[in-house]
């Protein structure tokens, strides 16, 4: 039998530890403070997010933590725990293009501040953290929102504390990501780590012009009540979002909405007065001979609708029976919208046929991590059958770890 690996989530205070030391030892004295911030699994809505969609997401509760202390002058000096030596930049030279590696996503954050009309100055910093890297976890959301969190208090901008002023700093951590580390990614990771709240699902809407009221609506989720966990499979199968796939699928969104005259894919939806799906894809024919652009069409306005019925029968408490809804979105991110992987597949596969009620890849795909709705009782042989497929099939072994909808970044 193939033991799986769990992953669990560091304690607060030894995240704030870690972080704290690291500081001390890299740059003399104290930090002002220590803020985390949680990475993220998507229940379901997944290429929706650029396409003005619907996502809902749970907190992870494996956070990245973040020491920090302003300074007189412009300069950002940044460790961290998982990279060599120290990343330096001056606020003033930072700016799209101009700055490379890790310490992007973090000197990025105060940039979009800074062109958010905030005033924002330099500052040292020391991050850690035990969001698996790379897994489609969001683990760059979670330095985004860390950070956002953390010059937040410092500046004293008081935006953490209303859900209006965590919009504001999601929009910030989104134009970090976007235009200084050079991601086009559409908000749905930093909106989960900044917005969500323990023990709920966030509904997202990311129709533009919405309030915050509207945008992030929190659904309970309990999952222990009702004898459920959400269990995360990191496939350790390689997935980037710089790399050009997930801006192909994009673009590919864009060009479909453009031919149909629209401001975005969301548009079709006859509940917002849109011609509905058969008649999009009667008129895409002519202009698409392969019908790939049919296809991403398809998956992005049957997802938008899938998230909806989700989020309605959780909404109902009925969360047990939302299974056939992941099964279908991971079909369709397979077959139509093509983002899927052999690791993500078996995940599936293999956890359904040990008993999961419900199985999908979540993020952006093309490895990266997938999740099970499973009864309580049933995480260990679901874990281990699917642990025993990867090894049967001469795979990675993969990482495991248990995901209670956790708390936003603090
Ligand atoms: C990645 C991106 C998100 C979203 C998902 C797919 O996680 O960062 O913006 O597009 O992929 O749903």
């Amino acid at each position: 039998m193939t033991e799986p690996q769990w992953l669990e989530a560091w304690t607060a205070e030894d995240g704030a530890r870690r972080v704290d030391e690291l500081f001390t030892r890299s740059f003399d004295g104290s930090p002002e403070g220590v803020w985390s911030a949680p990475g993220r699994v998507n229940l379901i809505g997944e290429h929706t997010d650029y396409n003005a969609g619907l996502c809902l997401p749970t907190a992870l509760p494996h956070r990245t933590f973040i020491a920090l202390r302003p300074r007189e002058d412009d300069q950002v000096r940044l460790v961290s725990a998982q990279a060599e030596g120290v990343w330096e930049a001056r606020l003033s030279d930072i700016a799209p293009g101009a700055v490379q590696g890790w310490g992007a996503y973090v000197a990025g954050v105060a940039w979009a501040l800074a062109e958010a009309g905030h005033k924002v100055g330099g500052f040292d910093a020391a991050v850690d953290s035990c969001v698996p890297f790379g897994a489609g976890l969001s683990s760059s959301a979670a330095l985004e929102a860390a950070a956002a969190v953390a010059l937040d208090a410092v500046a004293g901008l008081g935006l953490a504390a209303s859900d209006a002023g965590r919009a504001e700093l999601v929009e910030a951590s989104r134009r970090a990501e976007n235009e200084i580390a050079g991601a086009p990614t559409g908000g749905l990771d930093q909106s989960a780590s900044l917005r969500c709240r323990e023990g709920h699902a966030l509904l997202l809407d990311f129709r533009p012009g919405l309030k915050p009221l509207e945008s992030g609506v929190p659904v309970p989720f309990d999952l222990a009540t009702a004898d459920l966990t959400l269990l995360v499979v990191d496939t350790k199968a390689e997935h980037s979002h710089v790399s050009g796939e997930y801006g192909a699928r994009r673009a590919a969104c864009e060009q479909a909405a453009q031919l149909l005259g629209l401001g975005s894919l969301r548009e079709i939806a006859p509940t917002l007065g849109g011609i509905g799906i058969d008649r999009a894809l009667t008129e895409l024919e002519p202009h698409d001979p392969d019908g790939v652009l049919r296809r991403r069409v398809r998956h992005v306005v049957s997802e938008i609708d899938r998230t909806a019925r989700f989020a309605d029968l959780v909404r109902e408490g009925r969360a047990a029976d939302v299974g056939p809804f992941m099964l279908a979105s991971h079909a369709s991110l397979r077959d139509d919208y093509e983002v899927s992987c052999r690791e993500l597949d078996l995940v599936v596969d293999s956890a359904m046929a040990a008993g999961a009620l419900g199985a999908r890849m979540t993020g952006g795909g093309f490895g990266g991590s997938a999740i099970a709705l499973v009864r309580l009782s049933d995480v260990d042989t679901v874990a281990q059958a699917v642990a025993g497929a990867f090894a049967d099939a001469g795979l990675t072994a993969p990482a495991f770890l248990l995901a209670p909808p956790s708390a936003p970044a603090a």
